[in-house]
């Protein structure tokens, strides 16, 4: 966990890097969009992106671009979940929600600015890369595709926009909905950040299927923990108010199936999600391999 902490430590260093200067016009935007970055957050899906990256045999220059790209995309998701509209939450990242800090309008605006940045920032990858090397420029270019699709109407924004609507009729939701909505709000982008990160590194689309299949194992374990925290968990640990999807009305996976059988659901998921990874058959670089499969244990157990 020493060495999980050190991760964090370089995915904080790239990540923050990338934030624009707070100067201009545009200073307040700029304040929320920073503020929501940098107040906290486990880092996750950066880690992930440059552990997928260094695997198949890509440095931390080819990949800290994408690393700020997919915290921006996933900050702005948060973002935009907690505002009035969505799931109306004060508390996030141990902090008041972006809203709750500038202003609804501010919340919405800073959101929009983290996920344009967030492309901006790859664009200007992808071109530096076919300029200087073409192989590299494609496999840039690869995972600028890769990220785009996962963030749209092909994943997180599409299942968002079933899970607010399942909670607008307040209804139970099909497992078949459930499981469109968990793969899409929350594997969808940990897919992304584990296959950009592979497909830096020049991996073979039989391994990129498989890092797809771990990363959607991975998501829906993730998610289920996520709802098993919002009954079980505590604030202050979390970071995030708890007891939000019942004040929602919200039909969640431990809601629906308890939490017992959810801790069994969410270690199974993970023993799959990891049988995926002992699979990959283009690994350069096994020190890598055994972080991402220890990490992935580690969260079946995390209680933030
Ligand atoms: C929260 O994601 C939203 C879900 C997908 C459950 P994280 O738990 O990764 O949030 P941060 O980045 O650590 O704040
Ligand atoms: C959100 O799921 C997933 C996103 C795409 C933001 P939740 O609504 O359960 O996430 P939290 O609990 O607010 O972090
Ligand atoms: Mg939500
Ligand atoms: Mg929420
Ligand atoms: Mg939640």
């Amino acid at each position: 966990m020493a060495y999980l902490s050190n991760k964090k430590e370089e995915a904080d260093r790239i990540v923050l890097s990338f934030l624009p200067e707070e100067s201009g016009y545009d200073k307040t935007l700029l304040k929320a969009m920073n503020y929501s970055v940098k107040v906290g957050g486990k880092r996750l899906r950066p880690i992930l992106l440059l552990s997928f990256a260094r695997m198949y045999g890509a440095t931390e220059a080819d990949a800290a671009p994408f690393m700020a790209a997919m915290e921006f995309i996933h900050t702005y998701s948060l973002v935009h979940d907690d505002l009035p509209a969505m799931d109306n939450d004060m508390l996030r990242r141990g902090n008041p929600t972006t809203h709750a800090a500038f202003g609804e309008a501010m919340g919405i605006l800073a959101g929009d600015g983290l996920l344009s940045e967030a492309f901006t920032i790859i664009s200007h990858q992808v071109l530096k890369q076919v300029a200087l090397d073409q192989i590299k420029g494609i496999r840039a270019a690869k995972a600028f595709q890769i990220i785009a699709e996962k963030a749209g109407i092909n994943g997180m924004v599409g299942g968002q926009s079933l899970d607010v609507e399942s909670d607008k009729d307040k209804r139970d939701v099909t497992e078949d909905e459930l499981e469109y909505i968990y793969e899409n709000k929350t594997s969808a982008l940990l897919e992304a950040a584990m296959m950009a990160g592979a497909s830096l590194g020049g991996a073979d689309e039989a391994d990129i299927e498989l890092i797809r299949k771990a990363g959607s194992a991975l998501g829906k374990a993730f998610q289920i923990r996520d709802d098993i925290l919002d009954i079980t968990g505590d604030e202050k640990t979390l970071g995030k108010s708890v007891g939000q999807d019942e004040k929602n009305q919200k039909s969640t996976y431990a809601s629906i199936h308890g939490i017992e059988e959810s801790e069994k659901t969410v270690k199974g998921l993970t023993d799959e999600a990891c049988g995926y990874i002992k699979q990959l058959s283009g690994v350069k670089n096994e020190e890598e391999r055994e972080f991402v499969i220890e990490l992935f244990g580690s969260l079946t157990e995390r209680n933030n």
